[in-house]
């Protein structure tokens, strides 16, 4: 008997290149006996970091097919699958054709395997959340607690990194743990649950969102355990009030029936852009910004609002949070609203476009100003908000909402200063808050605050007048 030791649960290289030299033998699969080091330590290679099959020297390693249809499962939590995985490559080298013996028993098995360790991954990048850390020095981190079923933290932690960029973050698991510190990605030993904060700020936000996108009328529990099933409830702040919506739920959507027949009838007109819970907006293929976009931002607010308030198209910021204006833009945006006695809160605030253009810039993802293409693609969905909302005032920011609002050859400089009739509502240009944060001259920069801030106090008292 052999006994080959791999360095830890993901040492796929180790597995390849051991079986590599077994197989050369012809050494019986039964005649093996595979270990790991009881726990997984820092000893993932930094190529360890994807599902890209480990690359050992060219002599030590099986055929490429044989990789291809193994590298997947051996992130299965099955200690049998090294083993399974050897007699796989041991019998092709009599049976050349066997991977694609779909019904023989070691070759389904391998790929029920693989289907596992997929959803596993699949489940670990959609569950996830994140839990704010402020420090004294008011710099913040985010740790997350999960429990994958699978060996698939390093495989799936290249995916937050994409997300994540621009924070700090830890995702701690049982077996296994992920740390990214805005440049280099570390993978380490597992954790437990103590070691991840408890109840916090974001956590309360996460509620808010899951209560907010929750939509009754559409509720099918079994849709829901099986998109979201009840073993990551425990670690999802949103599963303490999923039993209490639940509950509620046949209420609340008759109520919602009852009060609200125009948004129903709108909903079911423009493919529900209310529905920020992935409906119909979040498979929108209008333009390929979806491709690259974490999610597709919806506009938010009341649907009752008089005023509607329309930029361009969601920042990084936004894009990671899936609501509007939450960056700097809307930061800046909310202190002249401010100022301008203008209440955020009863406005419904939207973009032009609804999913993030960027260019990738290191570790960065640089703002890209949408194509008039992508601007006309999406003003379905803009179209749809209108109809639904019914602002008596829109607030345009910047060309791009001017576009989206159905005005192509319009200019900010040319409405700027007035009030214009539009079919179905009064109409306020201004520039974009971005444009503010970007200029460097600072007389300049005070010079355009203050006409910013005159087009807001506009459309305050337009608002008042309407
Ligand atoms: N800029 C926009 O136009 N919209 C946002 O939501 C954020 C930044």
């Amino acid at each position: 008997m052999r006994a080959i030791t791999l360095t830890g649960e993901t040492d796929t290289a180790g597995f390849y290149a051991a079986a590599a030299a077994l197989a050369q033998q012809d050494v019986s699969a039964r005649d093996v006996e595979w270990r790991t080091l009881a726990r997984e330590r820092d000893l993932f290679a930094a190529q360890d970091a994807s599902l890209a099959p480990q690359r050992a020297a060219d002599a030590d390693r099986p055929p490429r097919a044989f990789i291809a249809a193994t590298r997947v499962m051996l992130l299965h939590r099955d200690p049998a699958r090294f083993a399974l995985a050897y007699r796989l490559l041991h019998r092709l080298k009599r049976e050349p054709n066997l991977l694609q013996i779909a019904s023989d028993p070691d070759v389904a098995r391998a790929g029920a395997m693989a289907k596992a360790v997929r959803r596993d991954v699949h489940k670990m990048k959609a569950f996830v959340r994140f839990r704010a850390l402020r420090f004294s020095d008011d710099t913040e981190f985010f740790v997350s607690w999960f429990e994958p079923e699978h060996h698939v933290v390093a495989a799936v932690a290249p995916h937050f990194v994409d997300r994540f960029a621009n924070m700090r973050w830890s995702i701690l698991t049982p077996r296994a743990s992920a740390h990214w510190d805005g440049a280099a990605l570390r993978l380490a030993g597992g954790a437990t649950r103590a070691d991840a904060p408890g109840d916090d700020a974001l956590e309360a936000l996460w509620r808010t969102y899951f209560a907010h996108i929750f939509n009754p009328a559409r509720l099918n529990v079994k849709a829901m355990q099986l998109q979201m099933p009840k073993k990551y409830w425990a670690n999802l702040p949103e599963a303490a009030i999923i039993a209490p919506l639940v509950a509620g739920a046949p209420a609340r959507a008759r109520a919602m029936l009852a009060a609200a027949p125009r948004l129903v009838a709108a909903r079911h007109a423009c493919g529900d852009p209310g529905d920020r819970t992935g409906g119909a907006l979040q498979g929108c293929r209008r333009c390929p910004l979806w491709r690259d976009a974490t999610q597709a931002v919806a506009g938010e607010g009341p649907l009752d609002a008089a005023l509607m308030i329309v930029g361009e198209q969601p920042g990084d910021r936004e894009d990671i949070a899936g609501k509007p204006f939450v960056g700097p833009a809307g930061r800046l945006l909310d202190e002249a609203l401010a100022r301008a006695g203008v209440e955020r809160a009863k406005a419904y605030v939207t973009n032009a476009v609804k999913h993030f253009k960027f260019e990738p810039r290191g570790k960065q993802r640089l703002h890209k100003t949408p194509a008039a293409a992508e601007i006309d693609a999406c003003r379905h969905w803009l179209d749809g908000e209108r109809a639904l909302v019914k602002p008596k005032l829109i607030l345009a920011l910047g060309a791009s909402a001017l576009r989206g609002l159905g005005l192509r050859s319009a200019s900010i400089s040319s409405l700027r200063g007035s009030a214009h009739a539009l079919p179905d509502a009064t109409l306020i240009a201004t520039v974009h808050p971005s444009y503010l944060l970007r200029l460097r001259d600072e007389d300049e920069k005070r010079e355009q605050w203050r006409a910013f801030l005159a087009d807001l106090r506009k459309a305050q008292e337009a608002l008042q007048e309407l």
